[in-house]
């Protein structure tokens, strides 16, 4: 096994170090040209310092939009690159921060990164808990802040991409117009034509739009993706994660990902075989996901204590790891 690899999988790997350092000394030479998506959390730009080591203001920023050309250079010609981030706030001051804009757009533009936006995608959290706390529960001048901003970027204007994959189930409305087979065509008060055969197309399902909520990917709730991610995130629930952390005493890591939506992003931009790097993977959310949607993945992180609650997750499944200790 390799100096920095902590475990193997079938599919993947993970390494501990700093994915920079390691972008720059070793994967840029073994994997260029190699990864169909990127898709990760990266660390926040934070007023106070969390558990994982975060950057502020200036720093974080330039040390972000840095990324892009390394990132860029491991793409494949059609791959994409998955970025989740929160919104950030003025330490003690009751207004948003832009950094974490500026640190996109930068990131975006970088000139030798050659990206597009393909989409902004909003990722809703209904059960986020009120934050900021300041100014949503005590002043209560402020609404909860509860959506990450997910941005989909590409060296191709047409990367790899596939809505037909990740349709959800029609409504009850639509599958008895389907029934019907007749409706009310013309045109719409926003200025749409609607032609009489539209909507009578069975697509056995309709397109997402790029509001995702993330209490629809979970379990006991309404079902609105594929019955192949159903069935990954079903099994793959961070409630597993969390109960055998709490038998072995073991703190979570604060900020993983929602199993449901890399599991969508995967089904929706890749295929079986291909490949998926996250350069910031903690507890390996999206190395476990690949795993078991048959994708070859690669995975670093900086604090060996997160990759090894990652490997919670593979036990958990049954899956065969390779570790070093
Ligand atoms: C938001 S978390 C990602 C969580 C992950 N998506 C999950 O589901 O568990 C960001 C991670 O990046 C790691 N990190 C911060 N700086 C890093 C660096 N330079 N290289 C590698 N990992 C880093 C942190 O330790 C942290 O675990």
């Amino acid at each position: 096994m390799g100096k920095n690899t902590l475990y193997k999988t079938k599919l993947g790997k993970y390494l501990i170090g700093d994915s920079v350092e390691l972008i720059n000394k070793k994967l840029i030479k073994s994997h260029m040209n190699k990864v169909n998506l990127i898709i990760t959390s990266p660390p926040f730009p934070l007023n106070q310092k969390k558990r994982y080591g975060n950057k502020n203001g200036e720093e974080y920023k330039e040390w972000f939009i840095k990324l892009a050309p390394l990132f860029s250079e491991l793409l494949t010609p059609d791959g994409s690159i998955v970025i989740e981030l929160g919104n950030a706030w003025e330490a003690g001051k009751p207004i948003q921060s832009v950094l974490h804009l500026e640190s996109l757009l930068g990131f975006l533009k970088h000139p030798e990164a050659d990206l597009n936006l393909c989409q902004e995608l909003i990722c809703y959290n209904p059960s986020r808990l009120p934050s900021p706390a300041q100014w949503v529960t005590i002043e209560r001048s402020r609404t909860i802040d509860s959506y990450t901003h997910v941005w989909w970027m590409a060296k191709s204007i047409n990367p790899k991409a596939d809505n037909s994959k990740v349709q959800r189930p029609y409504s009850k409305s639509m599958l008895a117009l389907l029934k019907r087979g007749k409706y009310n065509s013309g045109r719409r008060p926003s200025d749409h034509v609607v032609s009489k055969e539209s909507f009578l197309t069975d697509h056995h399902g309709s397109i997402m739009p790029n509001f995702i909520e993330l209490d629809k990917m979970e379990e006991n709730k309404e079902w609105r993706l594929p019955e192949n991610v159903i069935r990954l995130s079903n099994t793959n629930s961070n409630d597993s994660f969390l109960r055998i952390c709490r038998e072995k005493k073991i703190t979570p890591h604060p900020a993983r990902m929602n199993p449901g939506l890399v599991a969508f992003f995967i089904e929706f931009l890749t295929n079986p075989g291909d490949l998926v790097f996250d350069p910031f993977a903690g507890t390996n959310t999206t190395g476990y996901v690949s795993e078991l949607m048959g994708r070859n993945w690669l995975s670093v992180e900086a604090e060996e204590e997160y990759g090894k609650q990652a490997i919670i997750r593979f036990e958990a499944q049954d899956i065969k790891v390779n570790s070093k200790k």
